[in-house]
């Protein structure tokens, strides 16, 4: 099997780190491997598969002789992604730096991989609160279409990165022992107030922008307009941050435009790649952030009848966004171009 020159940038992070177990785990097939981040890691080692790698600091000529390059550095990508693409890469971006660029796929594999070919060297990863809905949504679209989601997202501290989560760690401890609580990261590092996140929940992801939605909300609207390629869908999002540290989880309404009894949808959720349903409220049966850490499906269950609206559905889904959401998401993309020899 042919090899790749890899280059992961944002390697010492949280989605950086997983890349690297992804790749261990599913026999990546490279050959250089180049580990890159800010200039406060370089000189850090790494181990990958029993072998030391120093990580560099990222440059526009980091990307030499790389042919894929997995992106997760945050906003560095829309200055360093046309550099990796001129000499020749295939960027697979984690930021929100080019996503909703016409030129530029957004893709989850399983849901619309067709947009991969259209690539001209940089593909984008979604969100990761909309990789895993729309994991949830595909099956469902593409039998009886969707005409209006509500969502409410719960979304875990690791998704705002390995800060996050040290500071849930740090606020708990304060909290357990009596000491004042310092708030430094959340809701975001970039803002000038802070609140706890521990033994709290915080409705405010990403910056806010028109009509005092989030960010992060609208990305979950746009993103997911484009990726199903239906701007017709009807969807308001609320997104919240809460102490748990890993897998998002997200509560969804919908209103289809035909009959979808719950078995029928535990069905096409059953059979659709990716997707577990884990549904059985007699046993008490249904997904949760702490299975779903780790995991690389997107697990859905509460499936219900919404008897307030006409064909309406609840359900409940989870998934661990540093995996699905995030890394896995990106290397999936890889895996997929590699097989289908376009790169
Ligand atoms: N965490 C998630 O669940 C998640 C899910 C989906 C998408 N994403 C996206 O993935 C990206 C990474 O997120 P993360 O959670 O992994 O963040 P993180 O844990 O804070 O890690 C950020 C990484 O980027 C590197 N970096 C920061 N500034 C850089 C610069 N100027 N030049 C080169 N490298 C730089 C950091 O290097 P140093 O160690 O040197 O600081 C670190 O390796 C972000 O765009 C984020 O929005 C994250």
């Amino acid at each position: 099997m042919k090899k790749y020159n890899v280059a992961i940038l944002g390697a010492t992070g949280a989605v950086g780190r997983e890349f690297i177990k992804l790749i261990e785990e599913r026999n990546f097939p490279y050959n250089e491997l180049k580990l890159l981040a800010s200039e406060r890691s370089a000189g850090k080692e790494i181990e990958v598969a029993g072998k030391k790698y120093t990580v560099e600091e990222a440059r526009p000529d980091s990307f030499k002789e790389i042919q894929i390059a997995l992106f997760a550095g945050g906003s560095i990508s829309k200055t360093l992604a046309p550099e990796a693409v001129k000499f020749g890469a295939v960027v697979i971006d984690n930021s929100s730096a080019f996503r909703m660029d016409p030129e530029v796929p957004l893709v989850v594999p399983e849901v619309n991989p067709e947009a991969i070919k259209q690539h001209r060297g940089i593909i984008a990863n979604p969100n990761c609160s909309t990789i895993i809905m729309v994991m949830a949504l595909k099956p469902i679209y593409d039998s009886v279409k969707i005409k209006r989601v509500v969502v409410s997202t719960y979304q875990a501290v690791s998704g705002a990165g390995k800060e996050a989560i040290d500071e849930l760690t740090d606020q708990v401890e304060a909290v357990m022992e009596e000491r004042p609580v310092k708030a430094r990261v959340l809701p975001s590092a970039s803002l000038d107030k802070h609140y706890q996140i521990a033994f709290n929940l915080i409705p405010h992801i990403d910056i806010f922008v028109d009509g005092d939605y989030t960010k992060e909300e609208m990305k979950m609207v746009n993103e997911t307009h484009k990726i199903l390629n239906d701007p017709s869908i009807g969807i308001s999002a609320t997104t919240v941050r809460v102490p748990v540290y890993r897998a998002h989880s997200e509560s969804i309404n919908l209103e289809l435009d035909g009959p979808l009894s719950p078995p029928e949808a535990k069905e096409l959720l059953a059979k659709f790649p990716g997707v577990i349903v884990q549904d059985n409220p007699a046993e008490m049966i249904y997904p949760m952030p702490l299975l779903a850490s780790g995991h690389d499906e997107v697990f859905v269950g509460r499936i219900r009848e919404d008897k307030s609206v006409k064909h309406g559905l609840n359900m409940w889904v989870v998934g661990d966004q540093i995996r699905k959401g995030a890394a896995l998401n990106a290397v999936q993309i890889a895996e997929y171009m590699i097989h289908q020899n376009l790169i």
